[in-house]
């Protein structure tokens, strides 16, 4: 049981914490075309991140998912992967990665005890790849999931986030990729993060428009699979790959959120879709190493967790870009 209990009676036992908000790609829903990154001074040190990951996880976290930015252009990466598998009660350790990496660095994860991965992947075109990612190059994201595959991950999950008139009509290949190799694959809304004009509210794809695309093809069997997120699963009758939908415009999922977001600032971010933040880091670094004071100050600052974000596709809300706050 976790200890970590918000004011709407939801219990916290997932962690995202952020260790970077650099990364070699620049995808067009998550960052702008030149954004500018914190000094590094900025961003908590392998050691912060480690007492920041035990605080949570003497409170009662079993699972943390390591993000971005890309975890893996962070040198450091595999070590805290190595110091955070090692802590009494994490019984899963998961990372999301743009998969560039993953050629070299799957294996040393796989073994320093990393137990699951999330690989973005969008599209299955190369063009449409490097514009979408502004200069991503496909075979090695492709080259990085098979890298996976090969080093022993099991269940690794595909993300790809569907915009209308760029890769709605890939639908059904990205899920035959996953198919061909075992993988499952969720399929996400993009959320209105950033600076939110014309053109992001005209490619909106619902997830249910995305699911009507596959049934055409492939009936889906609603399946009881839940990753303690906000995806709804489903299987298919002829394969092991699951299909996930997350759909934060069209299927408010807040009342059975169990999860809260450490930024790469150090900063708790109860709810995606707010403001409010407790700042860790400054008690981090003002009283190194004194976890006990960390658990305090997340059981105070969980009760400002709010009672649900407020997306809806009318209007800016959160200015916060994903990469800053943790994918
Ligand atoms: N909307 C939805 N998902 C996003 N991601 C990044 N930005 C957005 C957004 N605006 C997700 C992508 C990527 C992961 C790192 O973060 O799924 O796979
Ligand atoms: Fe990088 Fe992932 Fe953001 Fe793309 S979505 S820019 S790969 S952090």
């Amino acid at each position: 049981m976790s200890q970590i209990v918000d004011g709407f009676n939801r219990q916290v036992d997932y962690l995202r914490l952020s260790v970077t908000d650099r990364c070699d790609f620049r995808c067009v829903y998550c960052m702008s075309e030149d954004p500018e990154f914190l000094p590094r001074q900025q961003v908590l040190s392998l050691e912060e991140l480690s007492w920041v990951a035990q605080a949570f996880t003497e409170l009662g976290v079993k699972k943390i998912r390591l993000t971005g930015g890309e975890p893996l252009v962070r040198t450091d990466c595999d070590q805290l992967v190595k110091l955070l598998g090692n802590l009494p009660g994490l019984e899963d350790l998961s990372m999301t990665t743009n998969g560039s990496r993953l050629t070299k660095l799957a294996q040393p994860l796989f073994d320093n005890g990393l137990s699951r991965l999330n690989i973005s992947l969008d599209t299955l075109n190369p063009e449409l790849f490097t514009q979408l990612t502004r200069n991503g190059k496909l075979d090695r994201v492709i080259a990085g999931i098979d890298a996976a595959i090969a080093a022993g991950f099991r269940k690794i999950k595909i993300n790809a986030v569907i915009l209308r008139g760029q890769n709605d009509h890939e639908v059904i290949d990205l899920v035959n990729f996953c198919r061909a190799r075992n993988l499952d694959i969720a399929f996400i809304e993009e959320m209105p993060l950033g600076v939110i004009d014309e053109r992001k509210q005209s490619r909106h794809c619902s997830s249910d428009e995305v699911k009507a695309l596959i049934e055409a093809q492939y009936p889906l069997i609603p399946s009881s699979k839940r990753t303690g997120g906000p995806a709804r699963y489903y299987q298919m009758a002829d394969s092991s790959t699951h299909v996930g939908f997350i759909s934060p415009h069209s299927n408010n999922f807040c009342h059975e959120c169990n999860r809260v977001r450490v930024t790469v600032e150090g900063r708790l971010l109860l709810c995606l879709g707010n403001e409010n933040s407790i700042d860790l880091k400054a008690i981090v670094r003002a009283h190194p190493g004194d976890i006990e004071r960390l658990k305090h100050a997340i059981l105070d600052g969980i009760q400002f967790k709010p009672q649900s974000h407020h997306f809806d596709q009318e209007g800016v809300q959160v200015l916060r870009f994903m990469n800053a706050t943790g994918g």
